[in-house]
């Protein structure tokens, strides 16, 4: 009865997997704001170096990952692929459930994977310093992590809902050499605009680019990363995939189901991207199915249509499943997941129907947290109890089917300095907040009004 799959650090895959060749068609342009004309290269240049903008259009199938960026892996990598015995008896069910855990990064999550290329690229371009944003802290975590690899300053917005909610993070960015700031701040306009007209806003993902981004694109020696949504940090995280395809290779089994759980799609996507390759070839016939929440339901309630990254308008425009640019999701505590947007790699995929998409409300995904947690020993991270409760959903179907499915889910990163969150769930003090139909059209009435011949 194995429990862990494990690589060994010379089986770790050596190149990244780029979806879009594999697909019928790919996906549509992002477009300059002003001329409505797909970007070049020039002008994504004032943010992100040029060896990142070649990947975010490349159209190889495969990138070789750099031989610094394979050594820093090495320090956590390959992860391990678990097989869920204990949770598998206590639900009683017949399935497989298997999970990849990227809890043993250094920041505790699968952030790293793509935070450590995108320093390394800055560092190769002479840049000084990256600004980004953070949710649930774990990108700045990663970001401040690789950024002293590298020789770089880095500088944080947090989110301020989960600033107050989760203090441990600051003080690990800290640690790692860099400097964060809750956001909205009164650093930066956008900012400065937020809180004028909301004082006391919670602040979203959206607002909090917009702040970064600002910053970086004032100084020559100051970029900004992303840490989910755009194709080049999706690339980055198929190592995920890559690797686990090779371990259920090993536990000699193929997947019926992949979930996942989405934010901006980077971690979703990292996993599920190498088995689709095989589905698209005709090799396995995984279903796969991406779960958000309830509150910020982009993939499942939002619109398809053109719309900005962050919530000032600076970004460019991105096709891709929106609740607007001005939404505010409520204070959740899967503070990853709280975008209005998704990846357009992952919105296309789901146009395409290669994939899926469910919500589910924040108490049913703790519950499984704890269920997972008291069985298998890890507490998962909040935005990974979304994939968790979807999992533990059908393997009791499977139950009462009696089918023995093979589930596999992306475990992205757990929960330690996260455990607020739990404390609220197991003192009755959470709640669920479901968005009214009101409160979608609302949202999506704040989408930029886009006519592409
Ligand atoms: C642990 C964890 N999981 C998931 C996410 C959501 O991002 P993505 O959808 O890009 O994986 C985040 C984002 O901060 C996160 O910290």
């Amino acid at each position: 009865m194995t429990t862990k799959f494990l690589l060994d650090e010379s089986e770790m895959p050596t190149r990244w997997y780029n979806v879009i060749p594999d697909l019928p068609s790919p996906p549509p342009p992002v477009l300059h704001p002003g001329t409505l004309q797909p970007v070049g290269p020039e002008d994504l240049a004032p943010l992100f170096p040029m060896e990142l903008i070649l990947q975010e259009v490349t159209t190889d199938s495969y990138v070789d990952i750099p031989g610094p960026v394979l050594d820093v892996y090495r320090l956590w990598r390959p992860s391990p692929l678990y097989r869920a015995h204990r949770l598998e008896k206590a639900l009683g069910t017949p399935a497989h459930i298997y999970y990849k855990y990227e809890g043993v990064s250094p920041a505790g999550s699968h952030k790293p994977n793509t935070a450590v290329p995108q320093a390394y690229y800055n560092a190769q371009a002479g840049i000084r310093r990256l600004t980004t944003e953070t949710g649930a802290g774990q990108w700045g975590t990663a970001l401040a992590f690789a950024c002293a690899q590298f020789g770089l300053d880095c500088e944080v917005w947090q989110v301020r809902a989960s600033y107050d909610q989760k203090p441990y993070r600051k003080m690990m960015i800290e640690v790692f050499g860099g400097t964060i700031h809750p956001s909205p701040s009164d650093l930066t306009e956008a900012g400065r605009k937020i809180l004028a007209e909301h004082p006391d806003s919670t602040g979203s993902l959206g607002i909090a680019i917009s702040e970064a981004v600002e910053v970086a694109a004032q100084s020559p020696d100051t970029n900004y990363a992303l840490g989910s949504v755009l194709n080049h940090v999706l690339l980055h995280q198929t190592i995920i995939g890559e690797e686990a395809l090779l371990q259920m290779a090993k536990a000699g089994e193929q997947p019926d189901l992949i979930v996942g759980c989405t934010g901006g799609g980077s971690n979703f996507g990292g996993l599920a991207f190498p088995f689709l390759r095989e589905k698209l070839a005709g090799r396995m016939a995984p279903t796969i199915r991406a779960v958000e929440p309830a509150a910020c339901p982009s993939l499942t309630r939002g619109t398809y249509a053109y719309d900005f990254g962050d919530t000032a308008g600076m970004t460019p425009l991105m096709k891709m499943h929106s609740l607007g640019h001005d939404f505010v999701p409520d204070p959740i505590h899967a503070g990853g997941l709280r975008y209005h947007g998704m990846s357009p790699l992952i919105s296309h995929l789901k146009e395409l129907g290669l994939l899926e998409a469910v919500a589910k409300p924040q108490r049913e995904c703790f519950a499984a947290g704890v269920q997972f947690a008291r069985t298998e020993g890890i507490v998962p991270a909040p935005e990974p109890t979304h994939a968790l409760a979807a999992a533990i959903e059908e393997a009791l179907l499977c139950k009462e089917t009696g089918e023995s499915k093979v589930i596999l889910t992306a475990l992205c990163g757990h929960a330690h300095l996260d455990l607020p969150a739990y404390d609220a769930y197991l003192s009755g003090k959470m709640v669920d907040h479901e968005l009214d139909s009101g409160a979608v059209d609302a949202a999506v009435r704040s989408m930029p009004p886009v006519t592409i011949g």
